[in-house]
């Protein structure tokens, strides 16, 4: 064989062998609901809990994603659809990487959902429908946007005078009005479990 040429010692990395060295299966868990239906509280308590039980989870929502990368994007439709578009392909990398995601994201219609499905590719993303009434979110209030969006302070808050779409067809519907968090966070861990565990 002539010097200059390498043989190649290793097929490339897969997402097989990071999910076994991390001892999962990855997959995108996607939380849809209203603001103030209990999405972030919900992925927070389950990230814990993920990682008590030894999984290696990351939670992804307004916080880390529209102060950073989606800095430059507002709340219109259009640019709601390019916010969830960016996250999907986020999810998609950590997915590849074999970290499992938990996505807080309002992703209010049922298209923006289904792009992100696509995204992502249907097999791997679970949508968890954060189900509260907006009479409750709205009593809540837990950021006053609410309140603002009734005095026409904002525009086109979600719930108020921009849509919100149900899901059709959730793999689970958690509703927190009626459910205490522990709870919640119970019935999320006890579906993704057996999907996650290798
Ligand atoms: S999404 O529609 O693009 O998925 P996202 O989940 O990132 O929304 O952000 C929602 C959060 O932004 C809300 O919980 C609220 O704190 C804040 N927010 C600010 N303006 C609006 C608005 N017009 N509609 C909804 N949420 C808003």
């Amino acid at each position: 064989m002539a010097d200059n040429i390498h043989p190649i010692f290793d097929r490339l990395l897969q997402r097989s062998d990071r999910e076994q060295r991390l001892q999962q299966r990855s997959k995108v868990l996607w939380l849809t609901g209203l603001s103030g239906s209990g999405k972030s509280t919900i992925a927070q308590g389950l990230e814990r809990q993920l990682y008590n039980e030894g999984f290696f989870a990351q939670v992804l929502d307004g916080d880390n994603i529209r102060s950073g990368i989606n800095n430059n994007l507002g709340f219109g439709l259009d640019d709601r659809r390019e916010n969830i578009r960016r996250i999907a392909e986020i999810a998609k990398l950590y997915l590849h990487s074999g970290v499992i995601t938990l996505n807080s994201f309002i992703s209010p219609t049922r298209e923006i959902r289904d792009f992100a499905r696509t995204i992502v590719g249907p097999e791997d993303f679970i949508e968890i429908y954060v189900n509260a009434p907006l009479e409750v979110c709205e009593q809540r209030d837990v950021k006053g946007l609410y309140q603002k969006a009734r005095r026409g302070e904002i525009k086109g808050f979600t719930g108020i005078d921009s849509p919100y779409e149900a899901p059709e067809q959730p793999a689970l519907e958690i509703r927190t009005d009626q459910l205490s968090l522990e709870e919640s966070v119970a019935r999320i861990y006890a579906y993704l479990q057996p999907i996650i565990r290798r």
